[in-house]
Order: structure tokens, then C-alpha cells, then sequence
């Protein structure tokens, strides 16, 4: 007997001293470095028919092509390589949704792309009902969709004009019984003006003109924190919040004061702190899922994604005078990795 506990604990020793020796570093998906790697990216744009002109930056004139040959090496441990094929089976007769704003549509594409391009002679078909667009692979019965709601709580026509319900989720009927779910919702909630699309908010029983706005998506957050512990059944399904997507307007926060946006950057930043600091939403949400009952992952690409200030579509995306794009991401690009990370999450 005291031999046996022996023999275990004597294992147990060589095991931590070898992953302090094999690795020195906790595994952290989340923090690392980018590393320039040719065999990226994972797909060539051309290759995926069906990337939409906002996101195709190759197809929009952009000459440079450095910024699709980075991976992203974690602290403490590598990640697994996309496998598509695995993905489409491990997925078989499944539906996986993303829920939120064009963030979660970048994401989204970049995931039928990832797909399509690993099993190029698999049919697809793509389709949408509502505010929804279904992405079907018939031959493996896997369905990846897109429901677009930018707050995830409710906007309602009434009488007095839109109103944004804080403490309404109706749109939730839509998230039931998904196999996969990831959730989004934040580059909204600072607008203002004719790109504002509601006219008055209302928490609980109050009807305002405005309020603070970080209050105002605190209370939408906790609202669907509530929603998913009362309507998720983990073993059922699996729930991921996107982290903050960052964008990249102001070179002061890149340690580039001159630059007014993303429009040169053709590098990234080959650190693993970004000068700039995180957004303060994000300490909102991670504050947010800290008191939820039910397990849901924060898919943290913040820290990875702000030292992209390269992978935006600048002016090659939908253009135009007001086309400055360093919101978004090209495709392929940073959004790959994303699920790169959601992949290994999975695994
Ligand atoms: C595409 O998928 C939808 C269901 O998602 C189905 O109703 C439709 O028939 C399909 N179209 C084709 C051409 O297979
Ligand atoms: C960029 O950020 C710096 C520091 O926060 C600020 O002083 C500057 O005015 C900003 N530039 C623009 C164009 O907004
Ligand atoms: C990522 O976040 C951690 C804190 O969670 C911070 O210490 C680190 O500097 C961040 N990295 C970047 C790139 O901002």
C-alpha cells in the first residue's frame, strides 16, 4: 500500500517537473506571440468563392501579402493545425450558430472558408431565413449560422420611436437547441447619430433618451448571462463569447503617433504586450461571465488581435470615402486563427 502511494506520488513529481522542464509556461491560448510562418495562411482568398466583397482585400487591389503568413504562437504550448475534415466530423448531423454584429460575420466566413477549403468537394449550400443565413454542408449535415443581432438584447418598434430593451431578450428563441454557440456584441453600443438605431433605451421600467453606455451594455450582458443560465444545458451545447474585437485607429496606441489609422501597417507587432493597453469593455465582460452559472468560454482574441494592426481591410475593403476599414479583418486573416483557437478549444 505505502509503496503504491508512493509509486503515484513518485509519478505525480516527474510529471510536474517534466512540464516545468518541457514547457517552463502555463498553456495560455490567449497570450503569445505571432510568429511568420509560410505554410499560412490557412486557405487562399481565391479559394473560397463566397468571401464577401467587404473582407476579400486581395480581390480589392491590396499588394501586400505578408500579413497572411503569421501564426499564432501561444505561451506554453502550440496549437493543433485546423484540420477541416475533422472539424466537418466531429460536427456530423450538428448546428453550430454565431450570434452578434459583422465581427461575428467575419468570424462566421472565416469559418466556411476554413471548412470549405479543407473539403473543397464536400456541397454546400447557403441560404438565409430572417435575420439568420445558414451555411449547410449536406454531405456531413453540419450547419454553421449567422444571427445577426448587434446587442443581443432586443430593439422593439413602439409608439414613441425604436427602443433598445436592456432587460429584453426575445431574439433567444433562435439560440435554443444549437450544438455550438458564440456570442458577440460590443461595436455597437458606442454609436451615436443617424448610425444609432434606436431612439430611446429602456432599463426595467424607465424609457430614456440616453445613458451611459458602458452601464447601458453591462445590463445587456447580464441580461443574456441570465438567458443562458436558464435556457443552456451544457451537455448539449457549448457557449463562447468573442472577446472584444479591437480596431485600430489611432497610431498612438501602437506606439506610431503619426499613423490616423491602419491604412500602412503591413507587420504586426512582434511583442506579446500591446502598448496601447485592452479595451476597458473587456474587463465588462470578463466581469460579466465571472458570475454566471453556467460554463461558457470567453473566446479571448483581444490580446492576439490587437497586435494586428496589419490584418485590417483599410481601404480595400468596401471603399469609398467613408471606406476607411480598421474595424474588420481581411480574409484570409486574423479571424482564421480565432477559430484556429475555438478548434483547439474543442479538441
Ligand atoms: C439548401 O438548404 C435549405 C435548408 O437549409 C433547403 O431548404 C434547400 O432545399 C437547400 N437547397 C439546395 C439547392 O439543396
Ligand atoms: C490618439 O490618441 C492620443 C492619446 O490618447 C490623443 O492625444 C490623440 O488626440 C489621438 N489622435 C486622434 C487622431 O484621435
Ligand atoms: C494581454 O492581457 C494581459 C492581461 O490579461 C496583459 O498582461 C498582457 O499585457 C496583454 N497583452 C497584450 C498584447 O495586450
Amino acid at each position: 500500500m505505502g509503496s503504491w502511494v508512493q509509486g503515484v506520488l513518485f509519478i505525480f513529481v516527474v510529471v510536474c517537473i517534466g512540464n516545468a522542464v518541457g514547457s517552463g509556461e502555463k498553456c495560455d491560448f490567449f497570450q503569445g506571440i505571432w510568429v511568420r510562418d509560410e505554410t499560412y495562411p490557412l486557405y487562399k482568398p481565391e479559394e473560397c468563392p463566397f468571401i464577401e466583397r467587404e473582407f476579400n482585400c486581395q480581390k480589392n487591389g491590396r499588394m501586400d501579402d505578408s500579413y497572411l503568413k503569421f501564426r499564432w504562437q501561444p505561451q506554453g504550448c502550440a496549437l493543433q493545425r485546423f484540420d477541416g475534415q475533422d472539424f466537418l466530423e466531429r460536427f456530423r448531423g450538428k448546428s453550430i450558430m454565431f450570434i452578434g454584429d459583422s465581427l461575428s460575420r467575419n468570424q462566421w466566413q472565416s469559418l466556411t472558408c476554413m471548412l470549405h477549403t479543407s473539403a473543397p468537394r464536400a456541397q454546400y449550400n447557403i441560404t438565409r431565413v430572417g435575420d439568420v443565413s445558414i451555411f449547410t454542408f449536406m454531405d456531413y449535415d453540419v450547419k454553421v449560422m449567422l444571427d445577426r443581432s448587434v446587442y443581443l438584447v432586443d430593439v422593439v418598434d413602439e409608439k414613441i420611436g425604436r427602443v433598445l430593451k436592456l432587460d429584453s431578450i426575445q431574439g433567444g428563441k433562435l439560440w435554443k437547441n444549437i450544438d455550438m454557440l458564440i456570442f458577440n456584441t460590443w461595436h455597437w453600443w458606442n454609436r451615436r447619430g443617424p448610425l444609432q438605431p434606436w431612439d430611446y433605451i429602456q432599463t426595467g421600467k424607465k424609457i430614456l433618451k440616453d445613458m451611459d453606455r458602458m452601464i447601458a451594455f453591462e445590463e445587456a450582458l447580464t441580461t443574456w448571462a441570465n438567458w443562458v443560465d436558464l435556457n443552456i444545458d451544457p451537455t448539449k451545447s457549448k457557449v463562447f463569447f468573442q472577446g472584444v474585437s479591437p480596431s485600430h485607429y489611432n497610431g498612438t496606441s501602437w506606439g506610431e503617433p503619426g499613423a490616423k489609422n491602419c491604412v500602412h501597417e503591413k507587420e504586426p507587432l512582434l511583442v506579446s504586450t500591446y502598448p496601447g493597453g485592452l479595451p476597458p469593455a473587456l474587463g465588462v465582460q470578463k466581469s460579466v461571465l465571472s458570475k454566471m452559472k453556467k460554463p461558457v468560454l470567453l473566446l479571448d482574441v483581444t490580446n492576439l488581435s490587437l497586435l494586428r494592426k496589419d490584418g485590417h481591410p483599410s481601404m480595400y475593403g468596401l471603399g469609398g470615402p467613408t471606406g476607411m476599414d480598421c474595424s474588420h479583418w481581411c480574409l484570409a486573416g486574423v479571424p482564421d486563427t480565432w477559430n484556429e483557437i475555438l478548434y483547439n478549444l474543442i479538441l
